[in-house]
């Protein structure tokens, strides 16, 4: 099973309960981080306790810390104490390295803390929203201890399925699948990027900024270049020539150009003044040349399983299913189908649409 957008790693561990081999790829380095250390969940139960407690020994020793010189974490944690809490823990996991599995899995604990102990308002994976608040706010020690427990517990469930083969992540553009033999995939699995406006770089942005690894807006540029298009945000200094000169277009190319004049010209008369246009342009051009790449590391007969929600910016929809399918058969695929699961339109009903909107599977085969 091969999923080209593995994000966490949900599919690959899924793989790895029901035995089969599985490999996951994705090009935000933070997010493989993270997939990368839940499949340590082998690792042992005790040392893994045993580790945290050597944190938590590092932390009480009380070593100055640095603030991180940034609006966003100062916004996000008003309160010194818990930031130097948390600070400590996040310097105690780096000083306390031994080059194993633990370094690993004690880095995404200390990960999964940070937003638990901002009372800034925060969801799961989203953006930031520092001007709301939220109700409950873990205090850095226990939100550890707490989270070590968690880990522990489910590295034991799954130690059940320890003989299964081993999932792999790699850190690779969809686009491409550099490191993936041809041929080497039964079944694909995925849940790409919707062309709905969401910006995986600032999604982990509280989390690399909190990290170090970028202190401002203007350092998630490189990663937003490497993702696949999906966000207005991606597409500083793209010329949407490029999609309509690519060859990989042309069974789409009518309407997609029909869709992007009327997005064009409907821009220019909201405040917003957002480039759906190129954003939608972009989004499949990127995908048709996903389905080139799936193509190559499909066996023959492989089955594809790919969940699409349509889109509809600006209230001009865009059909996301059909497109796509259109562009999969000219990769090369027998044929698609689209088995719809839920009907949508939460995005973009504060943009005063109402266009109807779901999301399903698309199932591709052969
Ligand atoms: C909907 S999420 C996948 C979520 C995943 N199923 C999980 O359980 O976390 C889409 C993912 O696509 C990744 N992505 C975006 N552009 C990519 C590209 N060009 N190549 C590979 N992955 C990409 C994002 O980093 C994000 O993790």
């Amino acid at each position: 099973m091969l999923d080209p957008f593995s994000g966490s790693g949900t599919t690959v561990i899924s793989a790895e309960q029901e035995g089969v081999q599985g490999l996951g790829v994705d090009v935000h380095p933070f997010v493989t981080r993270v997939a990368s250390a839940k499949l340590n969940w082998r690792a042992d139960a005790s040392i893994m306790r045993e580790r945290a407690q050597d944190v938590l020994r590092e932390v009480e020793r009380e070593r100055e810390v640095r603030l991180p010189d940034s609006p966003l974490i100062g916004k996000c944690y008003p309160d010194l104490a818990s930031l130097t809490s948390l600070l400590r823990i996040r310097d105690a996991v780096e000083r306390l390295r031994k080059g194993d599995e633990y370094d690993e899995l004690l880095w995404l604990v200390m990960v999964s803390i940070i937003r638990v102990c901002s009372p800034a308002g925060t969801a799961q994976w989203q953006y930031v929203l520092p001007n709301k608040t939220k109700s409950r706010v873990a205090e850095p020690l226990g939100a550890f201890e707490a989270r070590v427990e968690l880990f522990v517990d489910d590295m034991l469930q799954m130690q059940h399925f320890a003989d299964h083969p081993r999932a792999r992540i790699i850190g690779a553009d969809a686009r491409t699948l550099d490191g993936v033999d041809d041929g080497w995939a039964d079944l694909i699995l995925t849940s790409p990027p919707y062309a709905n406006n969401f910006d995986y770089a600032d999604a982990t942005r509280l989390e690399q900024t909190f990290l170090g690894e970028v202190s401002g807006w203007g350092d998630l540029k490189p990663l937003r270049k490497s993702l696949m298009k999906s966000a207005t945000q991606h597409m500083g200094g793209w010329d949407a020539a490029e999609a309509f000169d690519s060859p990989l277009l042309i069974p789409i190319r009518d309407e997609l150009i029909e869709v992007y004049s009327k997005l064009e010209a409907i821009r220019k008369t909201k405040g917003g003044n957002k480039a759906y246009h190129l954003m939608v342009a972009g989004y499949f051009l990127d995908s048709a040349q996903i389905w080139e790449a799936l193509r190559r590391v499909s066996a023959p007969g492989v089955k594809v399983c790919y969940v699409v929600g349509d889109s509809a910016p600006y209230g001009i929809h865009v059909p996301v299913e059909r497109w796509l399918g259109e562009l999969a058969l000219s990769a090369g695929f027998k044929e698609w189908s689209f088995e719809k699961v839920r009907d949508r339109n939460t995005k973009w009903k504060n943009r005063k649409h109402t266009h109807p909107l779901h999301e399903g599977r698309l199932w591709i085969e052969g």
